[in-house]
């Protein structure tokens, strides 16, 4: 079923709902203009923000979420929340350590999701250890990993007693990630989509515009539509009010199957983050 608001979820494997559209906020540093997107974007409806211990913002994005729902008159449990614990923290103690430093510089008191950021070989199980104690405890709702390819999820699963809910990975019309998105459906693991926008280097495919035109959209929204419409979590960065509310203005459209298939079609198995069989941090 295709997402038909901002704030309409999917059920993961364990039963929490996870909004299909949230807001990222890599690269935005600590300061106002970081404070006031996450709570512009609460203000205009949207319930998921994502962030990461390495982006250095959990501070400012936790502000942002305080001030947000105060405003906008919500709750704490309305809003879903995902950070990732980074490649160095990766380890049973280290990685429930970098839980609690996480969760002190947002000011919260639980995470919606816990992801582990990186598949660093001889490293990610014991970290997935640890987030299995994290959600066996009730200290996080839902727990998954980021960047993980079939043969490391294959490997994780191999030990893990929780299969991860989420996989969030680098997804776009140039990478459109087909086995690895068959693989997650099957074994019911959510696939979302990081750098969606392919970090803005998509808006000029002519592609992409003349199909924009047909729909009087913009190439974003058709993006962030075709990602819904082919059942994936989108969290689009931008820290503009006029764009938080264009990437969010996905929902009075529907693309046909001829145009999403023309989407799919640009595949190039192109990345424009790194390859997580080849990193190196
Ligand atoms: N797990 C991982 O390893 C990983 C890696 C990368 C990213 N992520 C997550 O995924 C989120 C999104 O990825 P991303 O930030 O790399 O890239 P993105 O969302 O694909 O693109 C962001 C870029 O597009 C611009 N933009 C946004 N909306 C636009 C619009 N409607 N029209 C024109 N330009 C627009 C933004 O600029 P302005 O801000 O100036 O509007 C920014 O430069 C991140 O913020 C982060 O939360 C995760």
């Amino acid at each position: 079923m295709v997402a038909k608001n901002l704030q309409d979820t999917t059920t993961l494997h364990n039963g929490v709902k996870m909004p299909w559209f949230g807001i990222g906020v890599f690269k935005v540093e600590e300061g106002p203009e970081l404070v006031h997107a996450v709570k512009t974007a609460i203000k205009h409806g949207y319930r998921s923000v994502d962030t990461a211990a390495i982006y250095g913002n959990e501070k400012g994005v936790g502000q942002g979420i305080r001030e947000g729902i105060k405003e906008a008159g919500i709750s704490r449990e309305d809003l879903f929340v995902t950070s990732k614990v980074w490649n160095t923290d990766l380890g049973y103690e280290s990685t429930i350590a970098a839980y609690e430093t996480s969760l002190n510089k947002l000011g919260l008191e639980y995470l919606d999701l816990y992801l582990i950021h990186w598949p660093v070989e001889g490293k990610y199980k014991d970290a997935w250890r640890a987030l299995e104690t994290l959600y066996k405890e009730g200290r996080v709702k839902a727990i998954g990993v980021s960047n993980f390819q079939i043969h490391h999820l294959e490997d994780l699963m191999k030990d893990a007693e929780i299969k991860p809910m989420v996989n969030q990975v680098e997804y776009h019309p140039r990478l459109t990630q087909k086995e690895l998105h068959s693989f997650c459906k099957e074994h019911g693991i959510q696939l979302e989509a990081w750098s969606p926008l392919m970090q803005g280097q998509l808006l000029d495919n002519e592609v992409l515009q003349e199909i924009a035109k047909k729909y009087n959209k913009s190439v974003a929204q058709v993006i962030l539509r075709w990602d819904l419409q082919n059942g994936v979590v989108t969290i689009p960065k931008t820290t503009k009010e006029h764009r938080i509310v264009e990437n969010a203005s996905v929902f009075d459209f529907e693309l046909t199957e001829e145009d999403m298939k023309r989407i799919d079609d640009l595949n190039q198995n192109h990345r424009v983050g790194p390859d997580p069989d080849n990193f190196d941090f």
